[in-house]
């Protein structure tokens, strides 16, 4: 007996501070902590990111299976199986479940734009689509999903407001019809504004003005999402630093919707996280192909910890810091924006082991 409590006694700190030391029991205990899955790892076919998503974090969001043109992708049609288990997945594990994204210009099928003849349909037609979409798709998983991503990339980098169809067809209130469609569908679901570039002055402040415009007519928004595809270089800390203040003073949360760190090399021609684009492979741009240098995964280390003492800082204003993928392996930086290359982009390598800077992210938040 007296054995037994000695090997107790020697083991319980040991196997506590192994238990502490996840994601979700430190960085967790100042903000949500979430991943984006995808269909691979909730159904386990993709076993070690699924068990790091329910050791690590405590909130997911779906990275493609609730978009509308996996949703609907004909019209009439609907795929709800991978969302429902996705959905299942999450409650299964206690986590918080975001919806992702109701209204986007990408990913959304050709047919909620044009009739039976291929021609645009008109302001009234489209409004009446949207209604009815957003009431379907948060209708059926009202009081499952915490949050939906409502209008995903409305604006361009300069303020300006994206030509994409919704804004085309419908003007400048397809926004707060959006907000106001998805709030009837789910009175108690939050909903959050998503989009890139967020440290860009001009289109922070243009968000910022969306918001407050929602805000004076009555709608709810809850958070503004930043999405984060960060870089080596960009944004500057300081930049990325006001822009949470200036979403914060509009009354909204900040969440960090979409976190990964790009140390690709990328064409000159290349800027924010528009998925669209799309240049050609090539070895030279594929540098980190056989494993990272020691030097470059000291910067990005180096890095990663600057932006979570940031998020610590601020955590009174972020709600919710979210990668987006579990691991380098199912980072959608290996197919974007060239595809075939080798990602270096997230905390877990790409077997999904624990990069050696996470134990200091892990200890700044304990
Ligand atoms: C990406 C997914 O990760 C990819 O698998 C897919 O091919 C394209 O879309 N901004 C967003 C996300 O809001 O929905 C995008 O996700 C990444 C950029």
């Amino acid at each position: 007996m007296r054995r037994f409590c000695l090997i107790l006694t020697l083991c319980l700190p040991v196997c506590m501070m192994a238990q502490q030391e996840t994601l979700r029991e430190t960085v967790g205990n100042y903000f949500h902590i979430g991943c984006a899955v995808n269909s691979s790892i909730v159904q386990a076919t993709d076993s070690k990111a699924n068990e790091l998503v329910r050791t690590q974090f405590n909130s997911i969001v779906a990275e493609n299976c609730m978009k509308a043109e996996h949703l609907s992708p004909r019209e009439g049609e609907w795929n709800w199986a991978e969302a429902d288990a996705f959905v299942a997945f999450g409650e299964a594990n206690h986590m918080q479940i975001i919806g992702h994204c109701l209204v986007w210009h990408s990913q959304t099928a050709e047919w909620m734009f044009r009739d039976k003849n291929g021609k645009e349909v008109s302001r009234e037609v489209l409004i009446q689509r949207m209604r009815w979409y957003i009431r379907t798709v948060v209708g059926r998983y009202k009081g499952h999903i915490a949050g939906w991503d409502v209008c995903n990339e409305s604006f361009e980098d300069d303020g300006t407001r994206r030509q994409s169809p919704w804004q085309r067809i419908i003007g400048d209130d397809y926004i707060e019809l959006a907000y106001r469609f998805a709030h009837e569908a789910d009175p108690d679901a939050e909903l959050y504004y998503n989009d890139y570039s967020m440290s860009v002055p001009a289109k922070y402040n243009a968000v910022c003005e969306m918001v407050k415009s929602l805000k004076a007519k009555g709608l709810r928004i809850d958070a503004v999402g930043m999405q984060s595809h960060n870089g080596l270089t960009w944004p500057k800390l300081v930049e990325y630093d006001r822009a949470i203040d200036a979403i914060a003073a509009t009354g909204v949360k900040v969440i960090i919707s979409e976190l990964d760190m790009n140390v690709l090399p990328n064409p000159d021609s290349f800027s924010g996280a528009e998925v669209s684009q799309q240049f050609e492979y090539s070895a030279k741009m594929d540098p980190y192909a056989n494993g990272i240098d020691k030097r470059t995964q000291d910067l990005f280390g180096e890095r990663w910890q600057a932006f979570f003492y940031l998020y610590r800082h601020h955590c009174h204003q972020i709600a919710r810091v979210t990668f987006w993928a579990v691991g380098d392996a199912d980072s959608w930086l290996n197919d974007w924006p060239i595809p075939g290359r080798h990602a270096h982009a997230t905390l877990f390598d790409r077997d999904y082991n624990p990069k050696p800077f996470l134990k200091e992210i892990i200890k700044m938040y304990k």
